[in-house]
């Protein structure tokens, strides 16, 4: 059992969301907190929160994609508190764009945020938590660390990072017999304003995008955060948020590299029309392949 109550603990991205939702939820276990976002509105409100429920709350204008800053962040916190012990590496963007309707820049700062965010919560926490001998790092990867979709080459290359880096290092830290454990969390869809600030590829239809977001989105954030606690109190490895989150992650379990193709069915019958007006603004027969359905394509020559 990892230990919650009473403890110090560290929350990124805690202005909006599944992480907010962290915060409460912890400063209503008696919990120290360090609460760090790169954007300062959210972080005052969450802090005000806090304050409500009693709790000491060391508050942080971080953004997590710049090592000094998460390094700043926890001498700050140890100075504070006098050490850490909880690390949830939360914060995170989104991005929504087919793999040819994306800029390096995007690409860029999405895995700077989610995947280099989480490396340096990781490797600035980890030596604390080593030699305080206690620790639980918590990284929150996605349903898209475990399966790929259409639209997600560039956030399921972070997200299927956070899970390596983060799986690797539970090992070694299995091997060598550590306290210190590491949990990754796969939540499902969590109704919070991540699509509302998602960057939307040039083809892409950014209100569509949120209203699907938003009717998929069943899971609320206080119970992301009341599982993703109870999966750390139990030192789960994998925390799976969701009962779509639970589903598909038993699909890609049973089909291998099949699930690919399945899910590919799925986003045709889904939403055939938009693929076959997005193919036909790529031209005919220019497209790059992906995502092409044989659906979309009879309705193109159609069009045509
Ligand atoms: N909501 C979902 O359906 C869902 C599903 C799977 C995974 N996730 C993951 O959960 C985590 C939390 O997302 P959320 O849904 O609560 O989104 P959200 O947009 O509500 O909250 C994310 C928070 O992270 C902060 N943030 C963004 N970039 C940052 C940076 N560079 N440095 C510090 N803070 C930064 C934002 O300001 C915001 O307060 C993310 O890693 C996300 O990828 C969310």
């Amino acid at each position: 059992m990892t230990r919650v109550d009473g403890q110090v603990a560290v929350v990124t991205g805690a202005g909006s969301g599944i992480g907010r939702a962290l915060a409460l939820a912890l400063a209503d276990r008696g919990c120290r907190l360090v609460l760090a976002d790169v954007a300062p509105a959210g972080l005052a409100e969450v802090d005000a929160a806090c304050a409500v429920r009693g709790a000491d709350v060391l508050t942080a204008v971080v953004d997590v994609a710049d090592a000094e800053a998460v390094e700043d962040l926890a001498r700050r916190a140890v100075e504070r508190f006098g050490g850490v012990q909880l690390v949830f590496n939360n914060a995170g963007v989104a991005l929504s764009a087919d793999a040819t309707d994306q800029s390096l820049a995007d690409i860029r700062r999405v895995l700077d945020v989610n995947l280099w965010g989480v490396i340096h919560g990781c490797q600035t926490f980890l030596p604390r938590l080593l030699e305080a001998g206690e620790g639980h790092l918590v990284n929150v990867s996605s349903l898209f660390g475990l399966l790929a979709a259409p639209g997600q080459s560039a956030y399921n290359a972070s997200k299927f990072g956070v899970r390596g880096y983060s799986e690797a290092l539970a090992v070694e830290l299995a091997v060598a017999r550590s306290p210190v454990r590491v949990s990754t969390v796969h939540p499902g869809g969590v109704a919070t304003n991540i699509a509302r600030h998602a960057v939307v590829g040039s083809r892409g239809d950014a209100e569509q995008l949120r209203a699907t977001f938003d009717a998929m989105a069943r899971t609320s954030p206080d119970e992301a955060a009341r599982v993703i606690i109870r999966g750390v109190e139990r030192n789960r490895r994998r925390i799976l948020v969701g009962a779509d989150a639970k589903v598909l992650h038993l699909l890609v379990s049973l089909a291998g590299a099949r699930y690919i193709g399945l899910i590919a069915r799925y986003a045709e019958r889904s939403a055939p029309a938009a693929t076959a007006s997005l193919r036909m603004k790529e031209g005919a027969g220019a497209s790059s392949g992906l995502g092409v359905s044989r659906p979309a394509r009879r309705l193109a020559r159609r069009r045509r």
